[in-house]
């Protein structure tokens, strides 16, 4: 078995997950230290399903995973805080009715004199100041993704999992979640079909029929993904 210490952020061995009798992923494995890793294919590949497994929604058949040397269908409460996930629907995690106090709740625990000057300064940062008292279900489909970003990295994960946190989005508001998340220093896995990301980001990995089938820099992943398709 291949060592690693806790510090790698993700290790799957050989990770195997059936559903109704079938093998939705198949053998995985994989390694990320730091740095951002797109997470491409097609419809069905399997690619929510490997992220699911990065914060214990989904658990494995066989073989292991290790988040920060911890077992995220186990050790979710070690874990709880230092994987932040980002859905593909803001409105599924926009928990509190406004910006300003959605952004309170993933500030809690700080000092409440911090907590407002906090806020305002994430307000400001994401372009949200105007929509600070907005309730949230009024927002544009960019600027609930704009948020639910914010309220995760307000959070200070130390793993960010991002599921197609741009496919909501134009063009500008899509480079923006990008530029915002290309950014950050934790190390990032962003399951995307936008293979303009998928091509900033440092590495990538090609899922098909729930196996890894590469794992490389972007652009030769992102051309053999457009050689599968073709
Ligand atoms: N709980 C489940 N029970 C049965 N099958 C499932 C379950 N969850 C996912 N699947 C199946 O597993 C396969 C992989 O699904 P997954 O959501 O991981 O794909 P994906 O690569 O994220 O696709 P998309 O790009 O459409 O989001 C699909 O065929 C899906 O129908
Ligand atoms: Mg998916």
């Amino acid at each position: 078995m291949r060592s690693e210490t806790a510090t790698t952020a993700i290790a799957l061995d050989e990770v195997s997950v059936e559903r109704g009798g079938r093998r939705i992923l198949r053998d995985v494995s994989l390694s990320v230290e730091g740095g951002t890793t797109a997470v491409i294919g097609a419809n069905g590949s399997g690619k929510s399903t490997f992220a699911r497994l990065l914060n214990g929604l989904v658990q494995t058949s066989s073989g292991r995973v290790r988040v920060f040397g911890l077992d995220p269908a186990h050790d979710t409460r070690a874990l709880r805080g230092r994987v932040g996930f980002v859905f593909t629907d803001p409105q599924a995690q926009i928990l509190m009715p406004t910006p300003a106090e959605d952004l309170a709740l993933s500030l809690r625990g700080r000092p409440r004199s911090e907590i407002g000057l906090r806020v305002a300064a994430i307000l400001d940062a994401y372009g949200l100041t105007a929509q600070a008292d907005t309730p949230a279900f009024e927002l544009s489909g960019g600027q609930k993704q704009l948020l639910a970003l914010a309220a995760v990295l307000a959070t200070e994960p130390d793993l960010l999992v991002a599921d197609e946190p741009t496919t909501l989005l134009d063009l500008r508001n899509a480079r923006r979640i990008a530029d915002v998340l290309l950014a950050q220093t934790v190390p990032r896995v962003i399951v995307t079909h936008d293979l303009e990301l998928a091509a900033r980001c440092d590495r990538a990995v090609l899922f098909d029929d729930g196996r890894v089938v590469a794992v490389d820099e972007p652009h030769a992943v992102v051309a053999a993904y457009r050689r599968m398709c073709a």
